[in-house]
């Protein structure tokens, strides 16, 4: 394969438009299980992209695809410019380098500090100690914490687990940031620190977001588009306010049962 086209230059203009993330006819079955079929999907650079659907739909197989965790049985996906489902190792960790996952519950690393598992990507790419200390003391004030960063993850609630995750996934300025469920099990006010930081790594960064979720008014509060994954499909594309006068059954049922009102302002 050639080499990648990973994209160097920043912008934070959600007007230039250009796909970072460009999904075809993508398959993916586990046994007899379809998950996706056939799956289309184009994101615009710049712009946060929210992933809705029921538990078991897909949302965090669709991620690792992004992130070349793991390979569709068939179509392709293509990550800055560089096919995925076909990538050597060496393209793959490429692509790595302009990604930041937010995992479903944080997956920090247990024997490392707070402030020792935001440095990994920094160091990693071989960004100098003292360099790298700096920078992580910048982003962990960013996200609220300077004054847990000796602390090990079990010593710090599952709201701030997220936060370190967040920046950790944020530290190396990534172009994509893929998150999954990054407010699932947080309370109101921590949720919308977590939309803030969402949106302000799209606005400060010019990063593109795909942030899979649950929770109605954060989606509505991030999101640029909703994408309802829907039986294997990403078919149904709305803007937030097209989700909120949607009558998509999906969508009606994500509405009617959001805890905090469907108006994204609370
Ligand atoms: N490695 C795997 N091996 C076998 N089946 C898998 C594997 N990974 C995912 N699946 C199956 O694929 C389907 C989709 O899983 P996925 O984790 O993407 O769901 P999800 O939409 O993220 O759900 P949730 O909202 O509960 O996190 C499920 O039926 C799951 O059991
Ligand atoms: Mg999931």
């Amino acid at each position: 394969m050639s080499t990648p086209a990973v994209e160097t230059s920043g912008s934070s203009s959600s007007s230039y438009s250009e796909s970072i993330v460009r999904m075809a006819g993508v398959t993916k079955r586990f046994g007899d299980n379809v998950v996706l079929a056939d799956l289309e999907l184009v994101i615009e650079r710049g712009t946060n992209f929210v992933i809705m659907g029921l538990s078991g739909t897909g949302k965090s197989v669709t991620l690792k695809l992004m992130c070349g965790l793991d390979r569709p049985d068939s179509g392709t996906v293509e990550i800055c410019g560089v096919r995925l489902d076909n990538a050597t190792r060496k393209d793959i960790a490429c692509v790595r380098e302009n990604l930041g996952f937010v995992f479903q519950g944080a997956a920090l690393i247990n024997w490392l500090s707070a402030r020792e598992n935001v440095a990994l990507p920094l160091l990693e790419r071989g960004v100098p100690r003292k360099e790298a200390e700096e920078i992580v003391a910048r982003e962990l004030a960013e996200v609220g914490l300077s004054d847990i960063g000796d602390k090990y993850p079990d010593e710090i609630s599952g709201g701030m687990r997220k936060r370190v995750g967040f920046a950790r996934a944020t530290v190396d300025e990534p172009k994509l940031v893929l998150y999954d469920e990054p407010t699932s099990g947080l309370d109101p006010r921590t949720t919308r620190t977590i939309d803030e930081l969402i949106i302000d790594a799209r606005d400060r960064l010019g990063a593109t977001g795909v942030v899979v979720s649950h929770d109605v008014a954060s989606a509505l509060r991030v999101a640029d588009r909703i994408g309802l994954l829907y039986e294997g499909h990403l078919d149904v594309i709305l803007t937030p306010d097209e989700f909120r006068r949607s009558d998509h059954p999906v969508v009606r049922s994500f509405l009617e049962s959001a805890p905090l009102g469907a108006n994204g302002s609370s």
